[in-house]
């Protein structure tokens, strides 16, 4: 039996950080109103020069030598975006270029906030199936792109940033399961609501923003997480004590506290990181694990459960001893 584990781990904040102070100057809101509702501190946003891709790339390097393979090991390469460079190519044909690598397969997923979830889930199946050996399986985006800035109802909550694993075929798991989901009844709660094909005319007059019913989605974020973490553990007959780590999506710490409430789970083992770095949407699970791995937090040989939520809506876990 063929299984997938993750070998190494990598990820990317640009350089320029925003403070709740720093929006204070832009939007009508103030530090201590967006710590109490959200626990973000700070959001990294990247330099007008500096697009998704570039994320991508910096965090795969770090991954690539954390899994001490070179960039000809890799076979098929997934990148999770809502924010790519270029209409087409997709953005993991754009970083394969970059890494040297032709030839094997190379695309995007769009699952917003859940992307590198269901990426992840893609490339897993790759390698039980046989199709590939070792993936390069980024989340990277530049959200602060389709951010309205004079909205204080949204502009609080994102940052920038990028993270990878890489994901090699192993004799045992790995990962032992991943469980998707989406739900397009609720594609209004949480949207982009124009594009190439549709409403072009706001991505030309350069409107075309994040809206979000905040109440709504925060509800369903919190549902959407809880019952994963019950339909996870019971796929693989296990108790929420054989975990050692949760890592929610890194949307908002109310959401992360009130997942680990609902499913009672002792919160000094839920990941957050969110504090330093907002909502990055496909890159936030990727980026959480490479920084809690990195320090020290994750322990080679533990147990984690991974889950993501977003628009659309989409909502996947996956259960993963690193
Ligand atoms: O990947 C999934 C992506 N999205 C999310 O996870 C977001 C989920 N939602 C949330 O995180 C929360 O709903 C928010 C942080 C967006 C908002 O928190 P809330 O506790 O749901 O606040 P609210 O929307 O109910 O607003 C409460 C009050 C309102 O004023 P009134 O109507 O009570 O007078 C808002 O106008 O706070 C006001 N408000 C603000 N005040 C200061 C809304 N945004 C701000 C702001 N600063 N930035």
């Amino acid at each position: 039996m063929i299984y997938s584990k993750i070998s190494g781990t990598g990820s990317y904040l640009p350089e320029k950080t925003l403070t709740n102070h720093d929006l204070e100057a832009m939007v009508d809101t103030n530090h201590d109103w967006i710590m109490a509702r959200t626990g973000i501190a700070e959001r990294h946003i990247a330099a007008e020069d500096e697009f998704t891709c570039d994320l991508a790339e910096k965090a795969s390097r770090l991954a690539i030598e954390d899994a001490g393979v070179t960039a000809s090991d890799i076979d098929l390469i997934i990148v999770a975006t809502t924010t790519a460079d270029q209409v087409f190519p997709s953005t993991a044909c754009l970083l394969q270029e970059r890494l040297g690598i032709s030839g094997p397969p190379a695309f995007d997923v769009q699952a917003v906030c859940a992307g590198f979830m269901f990426a992840l889930d893609v490339a897993d199946k790759f390698i039980r199936t046989g199709t590939a050996r070792c993936a390069l399986v980024v989340g990277a985006e530049t959200f602060s792109r389709i951010i309205d800035w004079s909205d204080r109802r949204t502009c609080i909550l994102f940052g920038d940033g990028g993270g990878a694993v890489v994901l090699q075929a192993n004799d045992a798991p790995g990962v032992y399961s991943t469980h998707l989901h989406s739900d397009g009844r609720h594609k209004d709660l949480l949207c982009v609501p124009s594009g190439v094909s549709r409403n072009y005319e706001a991505v030309k007059a350069g409107t075309a923003f994040t809206t979000m019913e905040g109440g709504e989605v925060f509800k369903w974020a919190v549902k959407a997480m809880s019952d994963l973490v019950e339909e996870t553990l019971k796929a693989n007959d296990m108790h929420k004590d054989d975990l050692d780590w949760l890592i929610p999506h890194q949307a908002n710490v109310r959401i992360i506290n009130a997942v680990g409430r609902r499913v009672g789970f002792d919160p000094d083992k839920v990941i957050a990181t969110v504090g330093h770095h907002g909502n990055t949407s496909a890159a936030s699970v990727p980026l959480a694990l490479d920084e809690s791995i990195r320090n020290g937090t994750i322990k080679s040989g533990q147990l984690i459960l991974l889950e993501g939520f977003g628009g659309g809506f989409t909502w996947g876990s996956a259960l993963v001893r690193v």
